[in-house]
């Protein structure tokens, strides 16, 4: 970099000082998670990049390891956290220089997506959309009374093979989801900036529930299993305070909710959504060729069809039948795409396209240059409205 600032992998040496800028710009916590991300053998040192200022860390990004379910198939991602520059060195392109950094490593070691939380609008700057809707909190009213037959307590390494299970069924029924990595669910357990509970009944972990610190209220997320375990779990929570439990696609949760909690209030008003970022459709798509056949099966239109997608300043082409897709071709520029046929997605609504709630349709009705033209039907059958489920290192409030 320019300036004698150097950007590079982190050593041992600069975690106390990672550390204190995390702590210093972001939660007290972060520098305790820095550490178990290092000290997780599927990351480790190499997740965290630095920008130094002689032997000085004046900025830091760390890129973890993903894997987002499409439709069934498995997509391997990238999950950029801990981002922070000290105020000395703000507005000179670091986080810049560090997210390029991040998506080439990511791009290398064959991830096809990013996904992250962040502050508003700041990643759109590097090539992130929002794309996933972030749940919304249901607020508790009548706290239930404790199941005197289910204990919940603290989750314990031991742990974790039943809350993934748990939250494997919890996940089941959305179209894109995203578990916690290994690693992740080691922090989870450890940290203290969240506390990973369970609820037992007869010695079996029954429910599983992800709960904040209750400095403003309790905030209960990540909540899977049986309506009973998960009643014991908002029960426990209520005695430290005021309790949200941020909504899931869980069986029968909502009318559990129901009876104990205000739901949610002007969703669509109120809504905040997951970045995602897709750098590179085509290989994206060569990858999801299994989904995209069986929703050109199911939709039942019959024929081989030429598939034009342009993203304007680039394009993609392949065609698809009932048997078989084709190689994903990418090209330049394409500025006609409804006049050959094809349709025009902008590379800002090609995350939501694939990820997203609305479909190629509804993002046609939301953005002025998605426009699907003669192949809509086809656009419409390829990309149709997905339901998510993500679950992340920092929970999304
Ligand atoms: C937000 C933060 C990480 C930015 O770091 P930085 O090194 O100053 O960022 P950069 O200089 O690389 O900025 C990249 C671009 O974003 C712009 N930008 C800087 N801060 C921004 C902000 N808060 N919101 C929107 N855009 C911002 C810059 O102008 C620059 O635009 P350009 O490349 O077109 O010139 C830093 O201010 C910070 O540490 N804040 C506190 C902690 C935090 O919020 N971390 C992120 C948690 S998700």
């Amino acid at each position: 970099m320019t300036d004698g600032l150097t950007l590079r992998t982190a050593f041992e040496g600069d975690l106390e000082q990672i550390g204190a800028l995390l702590a210093d710009r972001g939660d007290e916590a972060d520098a305790e998670d820095l550490r178990l991300v290092v000290d997780d053998a599927d990351e480790g040192l190499d997740a965290v990049m630095v920008v130094v200022d002689g032997d000085r860390v004046v900025s830091t990004a760390t890129l973890l390891r993903e894997s987002v379910t499409v439709a069934g198939v498995v997509v391997p991602a990238g999950q950029v956290e801990m981002v922070a520059t000290d105020p000395s060195h703000e507005g000179r392109g670091l986080v810049r220089a560090l997210m390029d950094e991040a998506h080439r490593r990511s791009a290398d070691r064959g991830d096809l997506l990013q996904v992250m939380i962040g502050i508003p609008f700041f990643y759109r700057q590097f090539g992130y959309s929002y794309a996933m809707p972030i749940p919304l909190p249901w607020h508790v009213h009548a706290t239930p009374a404790a199941d005197a037959d289910i204990t919940v307590r603290a989750a314990r390494l031991d742990d974790i093979a039943a809350m993934t299970a748990l939250q494997a069924a919890a996940q089941s029924t959305a179209d894109v989801r995203m578990p916690h990595s290994a690693g992740c669910w080691r922090w989870l357990v450890q940290r203290s900036g969240s506390t990973q509970l369970v609820a037992e009944h007869d010695g079996v972990v029954i429910a599983t529930a992800r709960q904040t610190p209750p400095d403003d209220g309790v905030v209960l997320g990540e909540v899977a299993g049986r309506a009973d375990g998960i009643r014991s779990l908002v029960a426990a929570a209520g005695r430290e305070g005021e309790v949200a439990v941020l909504e899931r696609p869980v069986a029968g949760l909502d009318a559990t909710l129901a009876e104990i909690a205000v739901a949610p209030d002007s969703p669509d008003r109120a809504r905040e959504w997951f970045y995602a970022r897709v750098h590179s459709l085509a290989p994206l798509l060569d990858h999801l060729r299994p989904a995209l056949l069986e929703r050109f099966r199911s939709a039942g239109l019959g024929g081989r069809h030429e598939v034009l997608l342009s993203s304007w300043r680039s394009h993609v082409r392949f065609s698809i039948d009932e048997d078989s897709m084709s190689d994903v071709v990418a090209g330049g520029p394409e500025q006609a795409p409804i006049s050959k046929g094809g349709s025009g997605v902008p590379p800002d609504a090609l995350a939501p396209l694939v990820l997203g709630p609305f479909g190629a349709a509804g993002l046609e009705t939301r953005h002025g240059d998605v426009l699907l033209g003669r192949q809509r039907e086809l656009m419409e059958a390829l990309f149709p409205p997905l339901t998510s489920d993500l679950l992340t290192f920092y929970l999304a409030l």
